[in-house]
This record gives C-alpha cells, structure tokens and sequence, in this order.
C-alpha cells in the first residue's frame, strides 16, 4: 500500500484493533493523539480539523466510511510504503507504524522532483515555449523577497476565505507571487457577480504582488532566488516540495492531515500558522498579516529561515544524497518481499 499522507496521519488513525479498544467518539477525542501514540501535546488537531477526521471515521453516503476503505485496503497489503522519511517526520513515527500494523512500514523518501522535471512535466517540449510569465515575473524581483502563496487544489477554500487572504497580503506590504484558483468551498466562483479579488485589489498591490490565474509551476516557482518564502495550506506535497528548497513556512491547513503537518513544522521551527478562530476556524485579514510578517519581516523570521535551511539539510543528507538511498532502500525491499 502506497501512502502519500504522512506516517503520522496513519498512525493517529491506528489499526482496526486500536479503534476496537480504544474507540474515539466525540470531536474531543479526535483532537490530541491517540493513547498508542506517545506524542508532544502540541501536536494535536484543532477543533474544526477534529470534526474533519470525525466524520472520516463515520460511513458517508457510500455507506462506509473513508477510514474502513483505508483498514480493508491495509489488510490485504504486505507493506507499508509512504511518501516520506524519517527525518521529516517525529522520530518515533516508523517503528510505531511497524508495530500498529504489524507490517513494515518503509519510507520511500520525499520523491522530490528537480525543477527542470517540472518544467517538462508542465510546459511540454521546455525548449519550445516560453519562461512562464510567474517566473518571468519572478526575475524581476530583489533575492528571497517575494512571498509565494498557493492553497493547492483541493483545500476547501471559501470566497470569505480568499477575500480575508488577499486583503491580509495587501496589509502586510510584502512582496507576493499568489497561485490563485477559484474557491472549492463554495460562496462565488469568481465568474459570477461575486469577483474573486477584493475590488481595487490588483491596482494597490500593482508591481509588488502578482496573482495568477490557472497553472503555475510550483516547484521552478520555489527554486526561483527571488523567492523566500512560501504561504501553504500544508499539503504534504507541497511541503516536501518547499523542503528541498528550505523556505520558511507561512501555514494555513484546512482538512485532512494539513493541521498535523503545520504543527510538525511550527515545532520545528521552520513556520508560524495564521491564528484562527476556535470556534469555526475562521481567518481574518489581520491574522494573515500578523503570520506574513512574523516570517518575511520581523527579526523571528531570521530564525524560522534558519531553521527551514537546517531541516532541508536533514532531508537532503550530508552527501545530497538521503533522498536517493531510501528509494534504492525501498527497490531492495521490495525485491526481498517480491
Ligand atoms: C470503531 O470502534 C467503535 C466501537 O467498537 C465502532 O462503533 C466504530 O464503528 C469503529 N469505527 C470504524 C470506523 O469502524
Ligand atoms: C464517500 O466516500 C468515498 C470515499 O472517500 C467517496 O468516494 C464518496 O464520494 C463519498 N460519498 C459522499 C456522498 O460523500
């Protein structure tokens, strides 16, 4: 079984047997780690992120829930690979794994793609067209001044939500380069009365800030020297893929195991999150400012770069090569389990 979610997402879950012994019924229990897993109290769920996996737990309209798919998918497997390594992870998290499931559970590292990848991935024949116009945008800007800003595809993401974003960008003065998609979570598509841009927004923010519309590619995007730093919804893709470069984080999760990756990551260090209502995990303009400016302009921000800089060594490893060995690891692995 391949994950892409983090180790520490399977392993808050647990196995059918944990579930069996230890069952988690209301949105408190799903809040802090699980009693199988020894962990920092830091390392918990908000409450709307709690309903979130609550409801995961429950049978939706399929009539099964999206945690037994998972159990009757782990079941029938002989391993455990996940997108991910140990050291991105809380140290206990792998021989945990290998003890909820009884299987092993193998890190098949970051599988990080190079920049000139992603430029054959997204631009087709990269010779044959031109630098896209967010890089050529880019080009123009001071070294690691620009704040990139994506919420990735699938975060539930309101028209409120954008609105508060675009408005705590423009308060916070810096410079940003925003991947900007229509909101998924409802309330105004952008094409209809309701503009996805606060009015006047575009003008103000003129020759500092830049939105684009549709593809942009992220990894040559977080490779760029203007770049320094990335506003995430805490993807674990999208992470990983700031990892490799060692940007501090600006984090805003939404669902899934978005808050468990941005409480990894503050304690690390190598981020702040964008304060948020406890009651329905609201945002305001003010937040992002205050989150933005912690990292791109207050003398904290000098630290959380460090930090992202110290973490990417820990990935990359001292040769550059981490990465690699766990993916020939993984090949070896398989090999002996074939
Ligand atoms: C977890 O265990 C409880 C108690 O036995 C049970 O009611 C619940 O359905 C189980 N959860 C899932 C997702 O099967
Ligand atoms: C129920 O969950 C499954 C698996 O995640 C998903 O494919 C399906 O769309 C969900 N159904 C509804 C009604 O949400």
């Amino acid at each position: 079984m391949f994950l892409i979610v983090t180790g520490t997402m399977l392993a808050y879950n647990g196995s059918r047997r944990e579930n069996a012994s230890h069952p988690r019924v209301t949105v408190d229990d799903f809040m802090p780690m699980p009693r199988w897993f020894p962990s920092p109290p830091s390392l918990a769920f908000r409450r709307q992120e709690a309903a979130w996996m609550a409801a995961a737990f429950r049978p939706n309209a399929s009539g099964v829930s999206d945690i037994e798919r998972t159990w009757r998918t782990e079941e029938r497997c002989r391993l455990l690979v996940f997108r991910s390594c140990p050291e991105a992870e809380p140290r206990t998290v792998f021989p945990l794994l290998a003890e909820l499931f009884g299987k092993p559970a193998v890190p098949a590292g970051l599988l990080l793609p190079e920049p000139e990848e992603d430029a054959r991935d997204g631009g087709g024949h990269s010779n044959a067209v031109a630098r896209p116009g967010a890089l050529q945008w880019l080009d123009g800007q001071p070294p690691r001044s620009v704040l990139y800003v994506a919420l990735g595809s699938e975060a539930p993401v309101t028209a409120a939500s954008v609105h508060e974003l675009a408005l705590g960008l423009e308060l916070s003065g810096v410079r940003f380069l925003w991947a900007l998609r229509p909101p998924s979570g409802g309330g105004g598509t952008g094409t209809g009365e309701q503009p996805l841009l606060p009015e006047g927004f575009e003008e103000r923010t003129r020759g500092r800030g830049a939105a684009c519309m549709g593809w942009v590619p992220q990894v040559r995007v977080l490779a760029h020297a203007a770049v320094g730093a990335f506003l995430t919804h805490c993807g674990w893709g999208s992470v990983a893929e700031s990892l490799r470069f060692g940007h501090p984080l600006v984090m805003l999760p939404f669902v899934v195991d978005q808050g468990l990756i941005a409480r990894m990551m503050s304690e690390r260090g190598v981020g702040v999150e964008v304060a948020r209502r406890d009651d329905d995990g609201g945002f305001s303009r003010d937040d992002v400012a205050a989150a933005v400016t912690r990292v791109m302009v207050e003398e904290e921000g000098k630290e959380l770069a460090l930090n992202a800089k110290r973490l990417r060594e820990l990935v990359v490893g001292d040769d550059g090569g981490r990465q690699e060995r766990y993916v020939d690891e993984l090949v070896e692995c398989l090999q002996r389990h074939s």
